[in-house]
């Protein structure tokens, strides 16, 4: 597997491979790799004949305070087992890459707006977080060219504000939504689970033990809503941020009555580290 740094390089890359005839998907990364990104990898190779992989994590879509600075950074061992399930390419840009017009030492503005559903739920306590996401996709987007492009659905408002970004502006481009992987504890996988110490996973264990319960008892949006809150409200070291239902095809909190697919979102902080998952509920 070849690693590259430069747009230049990644752009001759899914140049050969697409005269080639292959098909090129894009899985972007910000490195710290889990099983979760080998899940998204193995999408992308059933669907794919070249496979790009991008690790960068991208300053625009973290707010002052959060963990930028301390974000694990682990592009050796990443390179290493992007090898061992053969990906075909490594894209590690540097920010200047990314944001070549970036000032040195300047805040960099967001280029793309994720709108209202931006400002909700994630966004409303990540202010910028969606607009900064949709910004570097859409850059690795124009850098890659890829025909798909691979995301997990931990991410749910990510996936649901790439996939309306992708209709609109890269109509060609296929999007691919991979299930979260788990730990057996029910665990959503994520970089920021090497943070949690033991009596923090057991702590953050409960963000899907109230979801499959909620699930399992939900035979109406309220009943979900108060089963998952009931869940979490037994560990209250868990500081729970938000329960909330959401209609799969907008992204709306749905109202009493409601039909039809929904999200059942959770935002909980474990120590210093915020956790989300969410389940699919169909009423
Ligand atoms: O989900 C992530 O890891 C990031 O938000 C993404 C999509 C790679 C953009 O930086």
């Amino acid at each position: 597997m070849r690693t590259v740094i430069l747009a230049n390089e990644l752009a001759a890359a899914v140049a050969s491979a697409k005269a080639a005839g292959k098909k090129v998907a894009l899985v972007p990364t910000m490195g710290a790799l889990h099983e979760g990104h080998l899940s998204l990898i193995a999408q992308a190779k059933k669907r794919a004949e070249f496979v790009v992989v991008s690790i960068f994590v991208n300053p625009l879509q973290f707010g002052q305070g959060e963990d930028f600075a301390k974000y694990p950074r682990t592009l050796e061992a990443d390179a290493k087992l992007l090898a061992e399930v053969s990906a075909d390419l490594l894209f590690a840009p540097t920010a200047d890459v990314v944001y070549p017009n970036q000032v040195a030492g300047a805040t960099q503005p967001a280029a793309k707006s994720a709108g209202p559903v931006g400002e909700i739920l994630e966004g409303a306590i990540r202010p910028g977080h969606f607009d900064g996401m949709l910004t570097v996709v859409a850059r690795l987007f124009d850098l890659c060219q890829p025909d798909i492009a691979v995301f997990g659905a931990k991410d749910a408002q990510q996936l649901f504000l790439i996939r309306r970004m992708a209709a609109t502006d890269y109509p060609h481009l296929e999007i691919i939504e991979a299930e979260t992987v788990r730990e057996p504890s029910g665990l959503a996988m994520s970089s920021r689970n090497r943070y949690l110490d033991s009596e923090h996973l057991e702590l953050a264990k409960q963000l899907s033990a109230a979801l499959r319960f909620a699930k399992q008892k939900a035979n109406t949006p309220e009943q979900a809503l108060e089963s998952a809150r009931a869940v979490m409200a037994k560990s209250p070291a868990a500081k729970l941020e938000y329960i909330a239902l959401v209609d799969c095809d907008s992204f709306g909190e749905i109202q009493a009555g409601f039909k039809g697919r929904a999200l059942l979102l959770i935002a909980a902080r474990v120590g210093q580290t915020r956790l989300i998952d969410n389940i699919e509920i169909v009423f």
